[in-house]
């Protein structure tokens, strides 16, 4: 049961960061927010948009102590047309499912989510940003709001969706960035939930990601948690190389997170007749590409990071650099591709973009 989605107004509009301003990422939040709740015996009930602002719950709500919480992120574009466009809605929306599924969460009604998506951009269309490279970052997700203290799936629930207008993810903005390969801690293990969107996926992260930043490395490449040895996603993005004229990327093992961009990106390259393959990579593979002088181009994809350049790698002391640090052919091709299409310049031939 989900309804019809009731709207409160916000009558205290916020002022909106100006063209000058540097956007950054997630630093500004749009009027409005939906919301609705889920109760076992009841369904999600009381869909509504109400004005942005602070939601409280109970100190013993489980998603406090145990995490039970997932999400999602899309972006809404403005085209040349001045028309407003989202990318893809319709998979986050099957991906929120299946993220909540590993969580032992309820399940929603795809179109009513993407509905209530487009419902809340439209009532917020002024905060989709007019700025080249902008766009505006919606963030669904779900929290378990039942307040007890015993480990088990909770019976009561709530659904967000807040929004977010954003420039580059990277303060490097499209230029490449360092990556440290991760040699101690790991982020996901197969049969564990790096494939669903949880928040506590990203929560594992953030001692190493601080590591990198000691090293000047924007970003984590994870390997597999067994054998230290296989690609796993930069955390925040899937990772591709080109190797010798073959584009590469890791195949989804069951604690790879399955990028929409990612899937994106692999549908365009076979559309361009570019060799491109979802197989085991070791990090071993990567520096003997790089020892022989095959590793190409390395690039990172993700809805917040678009199509990002790898510049180097940094494994156990030994710094490879990529493309002499420059952006590459084909990350340039993709980027422009895929923003292309997103902002309307290009053809969207496999419909993709959904308008409001
Ligand atoms: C995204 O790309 O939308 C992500 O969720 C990655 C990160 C910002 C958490």
């Amino acid at each position: 049961m989900h309804g019809k989605i009731r709207i409160e107004r916000n009558p205290n509009r916020k002022t909106k960061p100006g063209l000058e301003e540097a956007l950054g990422f997630g630093r500004y939040f749009t009027d409005h927010m939906f919301m609705m709740d889920y109760e076992e015996g009841s369904g999600w009930q009381d869909p509504r948009i109400v004005p942005y602002g602070p939601i409280s719950h109970d100190p013993a709500a489980m998603v406090f102590h145990y995490g039970q919480a997932v999400f999602e992120g899309l972006k809404a574009f403005r085209t040349e047309k001045d028309e407003i466009v989202l990318f893809r809605p319709d998979q986050n929306a099957k991906r929120l499912n299946r993220s909540c599924d590993r969580l032992q969460m309820p399940q929603m009604d795809e179109e009513f989510v993407v509905d209530a998506i487009r419902t809340l951009v439209r009532l917020d269309a002024d905060w989709v940003p007019r700025k080249k490279g902008s766009s505006l970052y919606i963030r669904p997700f779900v929290i378990a709001t039942e307040a007890g203290l015993g480990v088990r799936a909770s019976s009561r629930y709530s659904f967000v969706i807040i929004m977010s207008p954003v420039g580059a993810y990277y303060e490097e903005g499209l230029q490449p960035i360092n990556i440290l390969v991760e040699s101690h801690y790991a982020r996901a293990v197969r049969g564990g939930t790096g494939n669903a969107k949880t928040a506590g996926n990203y929560a594992a992260t953030l001692k190493a990601q601080a590591l990198a930043k000691e090293h000047n490395c924007a970003q984590v490449l994870w390997l597999d948690a067994i054998e230290k040895m296989y690609i796993e996603e930069a955390g925040s993005m899937n990772v591709f190389f080109k190797i010798n004229g073959e584009v590469v990327t890791p195949s989804l093992s069951g604690s790879i997170l399955e990028g929409i961009t990612r899937n994106s990106i692999i549908h365009l390259l076979k559309e361009w007749g570019i060799p491109v393959s979802e197989r085991k990579i070791s990090i071993h593979d990567i520096v003997e590409a790089f020892e022989n002088g095959t590793l190409e181009e390395a690039f990172g994809t993700g809805t917040a990071a678009v199509v990002s350049p790898i510049g180097s790698l940094l494994w156990n002391g030994t710094l490879m650099s990529i493309n002499q640090g420059n952006i590459g052919e084909l990350v340039a091709r993709l980027y422009d591709t895929i923003t292309g299409i997103q902002y309307g310049r290009i053809e969207d031939s496999n419909s993709w973009m959904i308008s409001c």
